[in-house]
């Protein structure tokens, strides 16, 4: 029997992506009964590739660094074990959460090769402002030591199921895939290329920047000449939507990394095409949308803290508190995990269980009080 894609290939952490991909989301859902459903069967399926495995820390060392943009801002490096063992495995969409030297912990998207087992390679744009970008450009030279989590997947590429012919399979992906990819937003766009190129997916890329000289991996994309279009504000312009999304329509998917901007873009031109199946994977927190007003306790201090429609309680407790941790932003990492002493929170993170939920755990980059007016008191 063939279902037309490797169900190895189906990524372990689907979080944030089930309601959006109906196929993903019955084999996310299926995943703690696949054994028992192999062994009745008798197929012949590693279903523990589909569960969620613990997220692993481990020590890498950068081997290579090389500056990929041509103005500078760009730097890529490929980690790898000490002892250079084998790493763990991961797909495209993947990324890696990166505890620097100084403390400060970044994500960043995987954009090596992951038949690659040996090495895990990052790239990082020099942010203004960025204390992460900032000691990654001025003090990461190869044999410098990190601790690493994951690989995690907050943006995963549905498994291709493409082949016609008479033994054509179950379709489960969609028809064409268009890639959109702005700036240092290429990088979790790349393992994405080489994957639906290597199973005949029928894709296209478009890539814009400020500029060329500030675009990562141009030199990359050449063999793809033909399914890429590149194209940069200073000589084109602000690229209209319509121009980012194309032609797709509700067989095909959409998958975006970029600015704000451009996902803002991209959103607006599907407005009439609500079934297209459109994946982004952002830089910054995922604007608020009706937000009511509350307020939130410290604790310790009995401070009270004003939170508007329009903010979440980690910008604002982070102007009282400047040392509380966050990373992602976007309520999957975990990072900025607090407990509620009391107050009824409405959760919005795609991370913690109805268990950790239950005890009082709550991820302030993204949820909220549940009603307007409400008081949410935090152990800070
Ligand atoms: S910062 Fe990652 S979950 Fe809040």
């Amino acid at each position: 029997m063939s279902l037309g894609f490797d169900l190895k290939e189906v990524p372990g952490d689907l979080y944030g992506k089930r309601r959006q991909e109906p196929a993903l989301c019955l084999m996310a859902l299926a995943a703690p009964y696949l054994p028992r459903l192999a062994k009745l069967t008798g197929l012949l399926v590693r279903a523990t590739e589909l569960e969620p495995r613990p997220v692993l820390e481990q020590r890498l060392v950068v081997r290579e660094r090389e500056l990929i943009a041509v103005n500078d801002d760009v730097v890529s490096l490929l980690l790898e074990a000490p002892d250079r063992a084998a790493l763990p495995r991961w797909w495209p969409g993947a990324h890696i959460a990166v505890r620097l030297p100084s403390g400060l912990v970044r994500h960043y998207s995987l954009c090596g090769d992951p038949a690659d087992t040996r090495s895990y390679r990052i790239a990082v744009r020099r942010v203004p402002d960025g204390a992460g970008s900032a000691e990654i450009h001025e003090t990461l030279l190869p044999g410098a030591v990190l601790t690493v989590q994951g690989p995690r997947n907050a943006f995963p590429l549905l498994p291709a199921a493409m082949p016609t012919g008479p033994d054509a399979p179950i379709s489960w992906g969609p028809r064409r895939i268009r890639f959109v990819a702005g700036g240092i937003g290429i990088t979790p766009i790349l393992p994405m290329l080489d994957y639906a190129e290597r199973k005949g997916m029928d894709w296209s890329l478009f890539y814009s920047g400020r500029s060329r000289e500030s675009m990562p991996f141009l030199g990359e994309l050449e063999r793809y000449d033909g399914r890429v279009v590149v194209r940069s504000d200073d000589v084109d312009g602000v690229p209209a939507p319509s121009e980012i999304v194309g032609d797709v329509d509700e067989r095909d998917a959409i998958y975006c990394c970029g600015p704000p901007a451009m996902v803002t873009a991209a959103a607006s031109a599907l407005a009439d095409r609500p079934a297209v199946g459109f994946h982004v994977e952002r830089f910054v927190s995922a604007p608020i949308v009706d937000g009511k007003a509350f307020e939130v306790e410290l604790a310790s201090s009995g401070e009270v803290l004003h939170v508007s429609g329009q903010r979440s309680i980690l910008d604002v407790v982070r102007e009282a508190r400047p040392d509380v941790s966050y990373a992602c932003r976007q309520g999957f990492c975990g990072t900025c995990r607090v407990k509620l002493l009391s107050g009824d929170p409405e959760h919005l993170d795609n991370r913690l269980t109805s268990a950790q939920r239950q005890n009082g755990d709550m991820l302030i980059c993204v949820s909220r009080a549940a009603g307007e007016g409400d008081r949410l008191v935090l152990d800070l």
